[in-house]
């Protein structure tokens, strides 16, 4: 059972989930945990050590060996690295590694944000609040693209659509912990909406959401 008042926010790559769960945080004064990175760290590294990243048993060790320090790393937030973690995270070893250090964090006594693809269906199915974030791939591939430049990275928008559809393909497709929206989550598309409108919308679903849950709990 989940303790404290949970946010699941997940949804695929650039749909602003991100964005929307540290305002979210910020806002309701919760620690935020980005899943994504700790999938980057293990692409990274596993990458770094020259261990191929298909092997399962390799990568699933770098993922049990992670330090969250090393979750500060730029590094994580190159196009590369977003590559890395969809090919590592398929593994479900890699997955089981991460599962204790993403529970800890939801336990925590006044509650968490978490974002990511599997937060609502699997790290915490109990959560009183779940958003699932999406947008049309070519409106994520420009905000994407807009992020890669502005950290001074050139790519061609292309590139930038192709690697969103494959990367959609991959963390829909795979076997373990698939991407998808739980039953029981509210979905928010932000196609036509600017950051903060999303962020307006999320924190209106999160607020019925709370008064849903403070009601449950008497
Ligand atoms: O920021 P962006 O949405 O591009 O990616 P991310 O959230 O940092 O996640 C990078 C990759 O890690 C995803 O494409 C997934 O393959 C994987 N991931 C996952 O499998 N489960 C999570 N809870 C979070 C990320």
């Amino acid at each position: 059972m989940t303790a404290g008042f949970v946010i699941a926010v997940d949804g695929p790559a650039a749909s602003g989930k991100g964005t929307i769960a540290q305002r979210l945080g910020r806002e309701l004064g919760l620690p935020v945990l980005d899943t994504g990175l700790l999938y980057r760290a293990v692409g990274v590294l596993t990458e770094r050590a020259g261990v191929g990243l298909d092997d399962e048993g390799a990568t699933a060790a770098v993922a049990a060996r992670l330090d969250p320090a090393e979750l500060e790393d730029p590094a994580l937030r190159t196009r590369g690295a977003g590559e890395l973690a969809s090919r590592v995270a398929v593994h479900p070893a890699v997955r089981a590694a991460l599962l204790d250090f993403q529970r800890a964090f939801a336990a925590r006594p006044g509650g968490a944000v978490l974002d990511g693809r599997d937060i609502g269906t699997v790290i915490c199915p109990d959560a009183p609040a779940k958003l699932y974030v999406t947008a049309t791939p070519e409106v994520r591939a420009e905000r994407r693209w807009k992020q890669l430049s502005g950290q001074g990275e050139a790519v061609a928008y292309d590139d930038v659509l192709a690697d969103i559809r494959r990367r959609d393909a991959r963390d829909g497709g795979r076997d373990a912990a698939p991407m998808t929206q739980a039953p029981d989550a509210t979905l928010l598309d932000t196609t036509e909406m600017t950051i903060e409108q999303a962020a307006d919308a999320a924190r209106r679903i999160v607020e019925a959401a709370r008064a849903r849950w403070e009601r449950s709990r008497g």
